[in-house]
């Protein structure tokens, strides 16, 4: 049976967006992206988006307690009984034990692999619509109108984190603190390696393949 507990695991720019809103569609279970959750409660002033503000425009990760409780409470709504695709968590050794201690069982870990010098132009072109939060790129993905969103014709930014001063900071995390996780993960087998580079589409049918086996 199509595994539907999954963890999408990658750099910063890896895919994990794009193809959790292709997932979301195909297993029907919600995308749980820690990203978003963080930038949404940042446009809405709560106290937590004001406490997550200096790591993300740094290019740090953001303390586990926050992220952990974020998390948890998003998986306790309803429409997540039946699975999630958990994007940019867990990322840090204790936030894997956090899932753990809640009882939260992982089907798979899709570990999408891409070199930096691909991540790197992904990111600095990466266009964000304002309005219903769709992403796009400049060169790879772009929209029909320059800086109007395609789905909803809201305006479309550039994220502050994917200037050319954070970027390597978000790579060393990655390196430092989230690469870890496939190991903690591959020793559970369930860890599926995914090339992430080349075709949208290529790559989404090859991350379906990796969770029928
Ligand atoms: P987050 O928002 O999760 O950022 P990230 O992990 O750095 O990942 P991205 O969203 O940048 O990349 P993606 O893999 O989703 O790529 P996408 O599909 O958009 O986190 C931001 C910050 O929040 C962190 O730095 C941290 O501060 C904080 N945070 C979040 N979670 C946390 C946690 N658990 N703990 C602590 N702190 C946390 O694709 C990128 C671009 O490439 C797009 O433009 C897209 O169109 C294009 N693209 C995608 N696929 C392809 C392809 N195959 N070919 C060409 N272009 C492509
Ligand atoms: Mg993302």
């Amino acid at each position: 049976m199509r595994a539907t507990r999954l963890i999408l695991l990658g750099g910063p720019g890896a895919g994990k967006g794009t193809q959790s809103k292709r997932l979301l569609e195909t297993l029907g279970v919600p995308q749980i992206s820690t990203g978003d959750l963080l930038r949404e409660a940042r446009r809405a002033g709560t106290e937590l988006g004001n406490q997550a503000k200096s790591f993300m425009d740094a290019g740090a990760l953001v303390p586990d307690s926050l992220v952990v409780a974020l998390v948890k409470e998003r998986l306790a709504q309803p429409d997540a009984a039946g699975g999630y695709i958990l994007d940019g968590f867990p990322r840090t050794a204790a936030q894997a034990a956090a899932l753990d201690d809640n009882g939260i069982a992982v089907e798979r870990v899709v570990n999408l692999v891409v070199p930096d010098e691909v991540l790197v132009p992904r990111l600095a072109g990466r266009r964000i619509c304002r309005e219903c939060g769709s992403s796009f790129h400049v060169d790879f993905h772009p929209t029909r109108v320059e800086g109007v969103c395609d789905v909803c014709q809201g305006q479309t930014y550039q994220r502050a984190d994917d200037s050319a001063e954070v970027i390597p900071q978000r790579l060393r995390a990655y390196v430092e603190q989230t690469a870890p996780l496939v190991e903690f993960y591959a020793a559970r087998g369930i860890v599926r390696t995914v090339d992430g580079q080349g075709d949208m589409e290529a790559i989404f049918a090859r991350i379906l393949e990796a969770l029928d086996r």
